[in-house]
């Protein structure tokens, strides 16, 4: 059993884990400790009962004063109860201000794992178990319940909160996160994944402060500036040695991440939907479900906490049928082409992809409406058999006659003010009446919201699914959302738009998924602005940024496997001089970087050299063969692109040791340089290994002599010269 009570302590034991809280004498839900597997001692011994000054008492703990929510750890924090920390919940009850006090009303522990309606939660048989605690307010018919599932054997436990109004008035709820753990201590550090358009998920790790840290998107979707999944280390946490929680939020929407060491130095971490410009009004007999978080700790440092997430998502979040299967290798026109094409070129390069031994084709932007520019047309989502020279369904019939599948580019949640969907339904965009809107990338944004535009929407997407005979979809996202106000809402539920927003996402993506469960989606917001664990619920893949230079890559593509599995990294080869910074790489190198998942072509095939055509059928027949080490190997971050100026590394082992590929990308050149090696990791120590570099046979070591000893690295021949290896035991 992974859940246990006692005298309403209640313990979670995963794996290798334990989490623990307890509803004490008062029925305050305190949290009392989350760590390396213990037993199920109650561990509110180790609570510090002092006057701390400053600190309110709650009702019945004034004469003592030493009972103060201002500094004990706790579940669910809640503003107005005399705790002045960073909190979980702010809701107006009716009284104009929020002063609710949260106390343990009941709780139930069954098998199997709990969902969450309209949004994406991490899904298990019998093998979890799940802890429901119901909290209510000390004096209304106000509830709490909180959520808490155990993955025992992948060390995971995911959490999420459903508040209930069951007064005879509205609740106002102006913040709602979904799960706050409080830790005793202080000295954790926060690694988390910070960026921009085109250079997505840096690492970055620092120290906590004292006061408020916080790492938040406002724009609608969970964003390029900060990623929703974040780790809490302790300090001298390596990849291999040390303890860490990792915190994946799964929502695609703007999030708040929150950490707090408070005056006694205690740390405090939250995780939840973005409160800015939020509020909602939870009329009686409703429910508000704040969406999921996971959980998951490691004792051995980031490689082991990133092998579980792996796991944890490719076996209990994706669901697509094509979650376990190698992903097609794809030719997508969009850096050959842009806007600029017609239906013959397409053939064209199509025909190129089929010779060189491509799975599938994308038609990117610019096939639908008005679009020969990133100024109109979206919304209008039939084809411009003008611009095409014939019919969608023609053009895709010839692709399929090439030995191809056919995919195709959709920006559904967006509109062009030219198009015809606009000129019919301006009342469909996200604008404020009376002002100037806020464009990006010269678009407004649908107000999806509303059911009429998720019904448009299904209708057009499956439409073309259904006529057009597509295999596959990349759904894009283009901009950031401003003021969000939807014609369909009173001036005082204006604050619940942005939310409405991401559950009609859902919405759409649920009905797509369902109805067309063979279709591949892969998730795209300009490149990797929307990479979450929400979004992998319906896209097994997403395009992991705007950026395709290899060398750039080294450092998006390290910070996106911390958390994510490198099954859904979409990466593809595109030309040289790379088309956002203009740098140059061999061909081989830009190969061995986008063979780190799901693997493609962005560019003219046609345009290639012979010699490198040949080259390309060797990368494509090097990914079918490798396919399962490079999306579902165990991935070992070898050397950091963050930490060595000279070369990074990377390994992809087999769960059961016996096959292994790593390669090496070299970011600098020295003359007369020193010798280099590579520790490889996750081989069996005993066994034999035939090892090759880059095809070439290097003769046989024990693994033993691989991961102690090493490989001595070739010196690298060109700038940004790189190489692969592949190790089989015999
Ligand atoms: C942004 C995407 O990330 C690109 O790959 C491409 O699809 C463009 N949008 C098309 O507008």
């Amino acid at each position: 059993m992974s859940i246990s009570v006692k005298n309403n302590v209640f313990t979670l034991q995963t794996k290798n884990s334990t989490y623990q809280m307890k509803a004490d004498e008062r029925r305050i839900l305190l949290h009392t400790y989350y760590g390396e597997k213990t037993d199920d001692t109650d561990y509110s011994y180790l609570i510090q009962m002092a006057d701390h000054g400053f600190s309110g008492n709650i009702a019945g703990t004034e004469n003592e004063r030493v009972y103060s929510l201002d500094y004990l750890p706790q579940e669910f924090p809640v503003l107005g109860s005399g705790d002045y920390r960073i909190h979980c919940l702010e809701a107006d009850l009716g009284s104009g201000v929020c002063d609710c006090l949260l106390l343990f009303d009941s709780y139930k522990v069954y098998d199997g794992k709990y969902s969450i309606p309209g949004l994406p939660a991490m899904f298990a048989g019998e093998e979890a178990q799940t802890l429901e605690i119901v909290l209510k307010d000390g004096k209304e018919e106000f509830y709490v319940r909180l959520l808490y599932s155990v993955l025992e054997e992948e060390d995971v436990i995911t959490r999420a909160a459903v508040i209930e109004n069951r007064m005879e008035n509205p609740a106002v709820l102006k913040k709602v996160s979904s799960a706050c753990t409080d830790f005793m201590e202080n000295g954790l550090e926060l690694l988390h994944f910070y960026g921009k358009h085109t250079g997505e998920r840096q690492a970055e790790r620092s120290p906590l402060a004292h006061g408020i840290t916080e790492l938040r998107s406002t724009r609608g979707a969970s964003s390029h500036q900060h990623n929703p999944f974040a780790v809490l280390a302790k300090p001298h946490t390596t990849e291999q040695n040390g303890v860490c929680y990792g915190f994946a939020f799964l929502y695609s929407g703007g999030f708040c991440i929150q950490a707090e060491v408070d005056q006694m130095d205690q740390t405090r971490f939250i995780l939840g939907i973005d409160d800015q410009d939020f509020s909602w009004v939870l009329q009686p007999q409703e429910s508000f479900y704040a969406p999921e978080v996971c959980m998951c700790m490691s004792g051995s440092g980031f490689e082991n906490l990133s092998h579980k997430l792996h796991r944890a998502f490719q076996d209990h979040l994706i669901r697509s049928e094509w979650k376990d299967r190698r992903r097609p290798v794809i030719a997508n026109n969009w850096e050959a082409t842009y806007f600029d094409f017609d239906g013959k070129e397409i053939l064209g390069i199509a025909e190129e992809a089929a010779k060189l031994g491509v799975d599938m084709f994308v038609l990117d932007d610019g096939w639908f409406g008005k679009r020969n520019s990133d100024y109109s047309g979206l919304g209008d989502w039939y084809a411009n058999e003008e611009k095409l020279g014939c019919t969608l369904g023609e053009l895709s019939e010839e692709v399929h006659k090439k030995g191809l599948l056919f995919g195709l580019w959709f920006e559904p949640e967006m509109v062009s003010e030219d198009s015809d969907l606009y000129r019919e339904h301006p009342d469909w965009a996200l604008t404020v009446p009376g002002r100037d809107s806020i464009r990006g990338r010269s678009q407004l944004v649908l107000d999806m919201s509303r059911d009429d535009v998720v019904d448009y929407l299904y209708r057009c997407i499956s439409g073309i699914i259904d006529n057009s005979k597509i295999e596959y979809i990349k759904w894009d996202m283009n901009r950031s959302l401003a003021a969000a106000y939807s014609k369909l809402l009173s001036p005082e539920r204006q604050g619940e738009v942005r939310h409405r927003f991401v559950l009609g996402v859902y919405k759409l993506l649920e009905r797509i998924v369902t109805d067309y469960p063979q279709l591949l989606l892969e998730g795209c917001c300009g490149g990797g602005g929307r990479y979450d664990a929400g979004m992998l619920y319906y896209c097994p893949q997403i395009w992991c940024s705007d950026n395709t230079d290899a060398v750039e890559r080294l450092r998006i593509q390290y910070g996106t496997s911390f958390a994510y599995p490198m099954s859904t990294v979409s990466a593809h080869i595109s030309a040289c001089p790379n088309e956002q910074n203009f740098r140059t790489t061999p061909l081989k190198t830009r190969g061995i970087c986008a063979m780190q998942g799901a693997f493609g072509y962005e560019l003219d095939l046609r345009l290639m050299p012979e010699e490198e055509k040949e080259f390309v059928k060797e990368q494509i027949t090097c990914f079918k063969k490798h396919y399962r080490l490079f999306q579902f190997g165990k991935y070992y971050r070898l050397v950091s692109p963050y930490e060595n100026k000279n070369h990074t590394a990377w390994e992809f082992a087999a769960e059961d040791r016996k096959e292994a590929s790593a390669a090496v990308v070299y970011t600098d050149l020295h003359a007369n340089p020193k010798a280099e090696y590579l520790k490889l990791r996750g081989l069996s120590e005993e066994l034999y290994y035939r090892l090759t570099r880059d095809g070439e046979e290097l003769g046989t070591f024990t693994g033993a002599a691989l991961m102690n000893g090493g490989i001595l690295l070739p010196v690298p021949k060109e700038n940004y010269d790189s190489c692969q290896y592949y190790l089989k035991a015999e």
